[in-house]
């Protein structure tokens, strides 16, 4: 029996709308979620974050487990608590922010030992403490396996061993976290851009049993026509009665095309990441608010949304806060940007429920283009 019932409401050809029903709270996909990397989503409060209709976070296990370290979390009563945020929260299992941040570190069959990007100091993530850390101390409702994502490109061998490294591990995950009621643990299916791979890694991961399946080893450099080559057939290798999450995920025009081709959940960086440097993204697509063209634009970013940063400031203003480096200009992009992508999960769903999906695509794509 799976821990959180998933209820498909409609699908349109490969697009589909649900909702993920948690403890904390109904996660309504397509979903996209805010990068809460070290207990916040950078530069605004929950409070903030929850009015942008965002149903969950995600959080990492790397990141808290060096600061301020995941036994810390727990005496504090765990991340829910300790970050005010009493929504779902999942959490990313490290390996792949190992292999992004820490710069050293090496892979066993036992463990992923490396060196932490803050003080040097040696650390090691096995399957099982990195359950231990997320469903015990960090205390996530969504659980992820740890895997290994190999760098793109990658030979053929190379990424059988990543995959086949990845399903073993997946295996040990489940064996560690067991059957729970109030959390759920996802796979992740790995093969990089080579289709064997990737359906031996979904058979092997069906055969062990997760609460829903993520699609990892994606944006790390292939571009979006070879993410999109890999969607063709990923996620259809996937259990269609669970949730799928395409990790790490992306452009407002990589959600579209991965919808479309039956993806149900997101993480990325970029909404708040690409706010503080000055990048607005708006429904005719991203602009940078240092751009001179903005000095005299008395619009908002969007006039429609009710987000208070999108609707009530002027490009002119936020020019001008981005320009003076202004703390208040990166809160204002971070949250249109969330509002945003929000907006455009809650488009999709609408779209899909309505069964007008394909004609909403191609709206998106042809403002985009402007
Ligand atoms: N975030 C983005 N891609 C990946 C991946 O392949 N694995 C994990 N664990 N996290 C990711």
């Amino acid at each position: 029996m799976a821990a959180f019932p998933f209820e498909l409401k409609a699908t349109d050809g490969a697009a589909r709308t649900g909702v993920l029903r948690t403890p904390r709270g109904d996660i309504r996909t397509p979903a996209f979620m805010p990068v809460g990397t070290a207990g916040t989503v950078k530069a605004l409060t929950v409070d903030q974050v929850k009015a942008t209709g965002a149903d969950i976070i995600l959080g990492n296990t790397y990141h808290l487990m060096l600061r301020p370290t995941a036994e810390r979390v727990k005496r504090l009563g765990g991340l829910h608590r300790f970050m005010r945020w009493d929504r779902p929260i999942l959490t990313d299992s490290g390996g792949f922010q190992v292999m992004s941040l820490s710069g050293i570190s090496k892979v066993t069959e036992e463990a992923v030992t490396f060196a932490s990007h803050l003080d040097g100091s040696k650390h090691k993530l096995t399957p099982e403490r990195s359950i231990e850390i997320q469903a015990d101390l960090l205390g996530s409702d969504i659980v992820m396996q740890l895997d290994e994502c190999v760098a793109w490109p990658a030979e053929e061998q190379r990424a059988r061993e990543g995959m086949e490294l990845s399903a073993r591990w997946g295996a040990r995950s489940k064996a560690a976290f067991g059957e729970r009621e109030t959390q759920a643990l996802f796979g992740i299916q790995q093969g990089s851009t080579f289709e064997t791979l990737r359906r031996e890694s979904s058979e092997r991961l069906i055969e062990t049993g997760f609460d829903g399946y993520a699609i990892g080893g994606l944006a790390v450099g292939e571009g979006h026509e070879g993410m999109v080559e890999v969607l063709e057939y990923a996620p259809a290798m996937l259990p269609a009665d669970r949730p799928r999450y395409l990790m790490g995920v992306g452009k407002p025009i990589d959600l579209v095309e991965a919808v479309a081709r039956g993806v149900d959940m997101f993480d990325c960086v970029l909404p708040t990441r690409s706010g503080r440097h000055g990048q607005a993204w708006t429904w005719d697509g991203p602009i940078n608010l240092k751009n001179a063209r903005f000095a005299e634009d008395e619009s908002p970013l969007d006039e429609t949304s009710d987000c208070p940063a999108s609707r009530d400031y002027s490009k002119a203003y936020l020019h001008h806060l981005v320009r003076s480096d202004e703390i208040l200009g990166q809160v204002l992009l971070s949250w249109h940007n969330i509002a945003h992508f929000q907006a455009l999960t809650a488009a999709m769903r609408a779209a899909i429920a309505e069964g007008r999906f394909e004609a909403f695509r191609k709206a998106f794509r042809d403002r985009q283009r402007k």
